[in-house]
């Protein structure tokens, strides 16, 4: 269920991509409900990155649909991609893609503009973020500064004063141990909670037995 209480639903049908003469995968459907986590498996090269890809409108596939809560994000012009990115995407990456030499509050102070909030709102929510990654207080870190295990939960924070539809996360713990890896799949459970589609590419085994549904990519591989 969505914010507003209705279920809405990410699918693809169909979807095949190729560079050049190789294809890379084909006859991709997935269904992720919102309040779902599906992960996607496969081994290095098997296409998780750029399947994610394509659901973020990164990349275009070859055929196939993409949609959400009804509306197709494979025909989208450019525009309309960058909205939606905007508005309705969240995506978490292995490296973080932070700004390492800014400050933790500077960095979701520009999801917090991008969603209308400033001033004391801003800080209230960056404040309340930060409490639920156990970074409490730590507005004024630099980045640069942070382990990588803190850095993904400030990418965490992020993602949750953004409050995305749709989570794509590409390989979240990778660089992580145990203990950071449990904190990032219990952040990303509550999104789904709140109504968010979650989708996970990952090559941990764990993280694939913590997910609703499993998709192996590699069984879609040429
Ligand atoms: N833009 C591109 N042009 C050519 N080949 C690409 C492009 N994007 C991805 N590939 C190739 O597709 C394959 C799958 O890559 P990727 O989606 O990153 O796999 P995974 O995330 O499962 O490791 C790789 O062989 C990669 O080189
Ligand atoms: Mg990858």
């Amino acid at each position: 269920m969505t914010a507003n209480g209705r279920d809405t639903v990410l699918e693809t049908e169909n979807l095949a991509i190729s560079f050049g003469s190789r294809e890379l995968w084909s006859g991709v459907s997935v269904t992720v409900k919102s309040g779902q986590m599906a992960a996607l498996t496969g081994p290095s090269g098997s296409g998780k990155s750029t399947l994610l890809n394509c659901i973020g409108i990164l990349e275009r596939p070859g055929t196939g649909a993409i949609r959400f809560d009804g509306r197709e994000l494979t025909g989208m012009g450019p525009g309309a991609a960058r909205r939606f990115r905007r508005d309705a995407l969240g995506y978490l990456f292995q490296n973080y893609a932070l700004v390492e030499n800014a400050t933790i509050a500077q960095n979701l102070g520009v999801a917090l503009r991008a969603r209308g909030r400033r001033g004391g709102d801003a800080r209230r929510a960056t404040a309340e973020a930060l409490e639920r990654v156990g970074l409490r207080g730590r507005e004024r870190d630099r980045v640069n500064s942070l382990s990588g295990g803190e850095q993904q939960r400030v990418a965490l924070a992020r993602l949750l004063v953004k409050e995305p539809s749709i989570v794509l996360a590409d390989e979240p713990t990778g660089a992580l141990d145990r203990g950071n890896s449990e904190v990032v799949v219990k952040l990303l459970r509550e999104m789904a909670d709140a109504g968010a589609c979650v989708v996970i590419a990952t090559h941990d085994d764990w993280v694939r037995d913590q997910c609703d549904e499993v998709v192996a990519v590699d069984d879609y591989t040429g």
